[in-house]
């Protein structure tokens, strides 16, 4: 709670976790210790009160409590976050509280909604939830990043960059299949965009190609976003997000390949060549010109993930896509039809000096029964940091987990 007071009336904001409610406790209607409590109330008090609902147009949810009772449960003395403004690391070392603040309040209710409209959109498709290890034995998407431990007899084990090539064998069983968890990466970054602890969503579909693949991100982004406009009204506007530009969101999202994006840059007077990766500064320029995400598609082969397949057409590329949110946001999916040929995959395996023995099963997949299957990843606080329009995904998450940050 927090308070505010004159000599004969005093109000005192609560919250309870369904929302906020401001109490008005009048001098002359309260017993005399009652009206002491009320004054003597600090900060993050928590209290138990009874009273009379009014209705109050002025008061946020249209009703207010006239105070009859009160009493403290927890006292609170100097709290240390107080109304006026904190530096951003006194508040991440203070998060277990600054969770507790309106603004963070709004962003974890839009992150909840955003984690149910996940599970819901691929339920209501059919698809099935399967949970992938956390511990795993073979990298799953670069050397470069991988958080490792030691696992009993048998070695090094590493934390999960993506649930992906498990989600693989999963879709050989059960078709339409998704993977929801947390994934790792020891990223030396201190970008707005990095975190070494994130949650991704990975969807795996048997049969379907590229292609396929672009249109279902397309319906996927655009139900999350439907559903926060439509449940977390109140969140969103507190935040002040520019809500209009969440509405326009809507499929089909405009198309680039890798090749086209290069020239376009080039064009703009960017400095880049074809064969390099696109780094945020180059996503920004290529999605100003778009209300929509901006897909693209094909990038160069040496720049992917060994596990993506080979586009027949330009074997320089790969048949895979990035989908760059706009406003500046960037990458918030990525994904890739993958290599089903058994040759091919066991090449770029090589190239990449993996260690062959830990891909075996992967390579079974190809071995018995191959098939034409694609999917993706959405970092869910890339997504959340968009909907609410904050500048920072570290908000986005309770507690983040980044190179120099692991207190809270
Ligand atoms: O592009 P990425 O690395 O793709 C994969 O991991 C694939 N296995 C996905 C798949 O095809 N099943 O990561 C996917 C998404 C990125 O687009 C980004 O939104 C998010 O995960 N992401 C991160 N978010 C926060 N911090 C990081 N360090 C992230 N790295 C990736
Ligand atoms: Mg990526």
């Amino acid at each position: 709670m927090k308070t505010r007071s004159s000599g004969k009336i005093a109000f005192v904001s609560t919250r309870d976790g369904s929302g906020y409610l401001q109490i008005v406790a009048s001098k002359s209607e309260i017993s005399e210790e009652a009206w002491q409590v009320v004054k003597n109330l600090t900060q993050e008090t928590s209290i138990l009160v009874s009273g009379e609902v009014r209705a109050d147009d002025r008061s946020p949810g249209g009703v207010e409590l006239g105070l009859t009772g009160v009493s403290v449960i927890g006292a609170s003395e100097d709290y240390p976050i107080t109304p006026k403004e904190h530096g951003t690391s006194f508040l991440f070392e203070h998060r277990h509280l600054w969770l507790r603040s309106r603004n963070q309040v709004a962003i974890l209710k839009v992150r909840n909604e955003v984690e149910k409209a996940i599970r819901d959109f691929f339920y209501d498709r059919d698809f099935h939830l399967v949970d992938t290890p956390i511990l795993t034995g073979s990298i799953g998407e670069s050397a470069g990043n991988l958080f490792s431990t030691e696992y009993f007899d048998l070695g090094t084990a590493y934390l999960a960059q993506t649930g992906q090539l498990y989600l693989e064998a999963a879709a050989a069983a059960l078709g339409k299949v998704y993977c929801f968890g947390p994934t790792f990466r020891a990223e030396q970054s201190k970008t707005r965009r990095h975190l070494a602890e994130f949650w991704m969503v990975e969807p795996e579909v048997a049969w379907n190609d590229s292609e396929d693949n672009m249109v279902l991100q397309e319906q996927f982004i655009s139900y999350i976003i439907e559903r926060c406009l439509e449940r977390c009204a109140e969140e969103l506007k507190h935040l002040e997000r520019d809500t209009s530009k969440l509405e326009n969101i809507k499929p089909p999202f405009p198309r680039i390949s890798y090749t086209q994006a290069i020239e376009r840059l080039q064009e703009k007077g960017v400095d880049v060549e074809w064969g390099q990766d696109l780094g945020a500064e180059h996503e920004t320029v290529l999605s100003e010109e778009y209300d929509l995400p901006l897909m693209v598609f094909n990038y160069p082969r040496e720049v992917r993930a060994f596990y993506m397949k080979q586009n027949p057409d330009d074997p320089r590329t790969v048949l895979n896509n990035d989908c760059l949110a706009p406003e500046g946001y960037g990458e918030v999916i990525g994904g890739s039809q993958r290599e089903d040929d058994l040759e091919k995959l066991l090449g770029r395996i090589r190239e990449e000096n993996l260690p062959e023995e830990a891909y075996s099963w992967y390579l079974d997949l190809r071995k018995y029964g191959t098939f034409v299957h694609s999917g993706f990843g959405l970092g869910v606080e890339r997504m959340v940091a968009w909907v609410c329009g904050i500048p920072h995904i570290r908000e986005a998450i309770a507690f983040p987990r980044q190179m120099q940050r692991l207190y809270p």
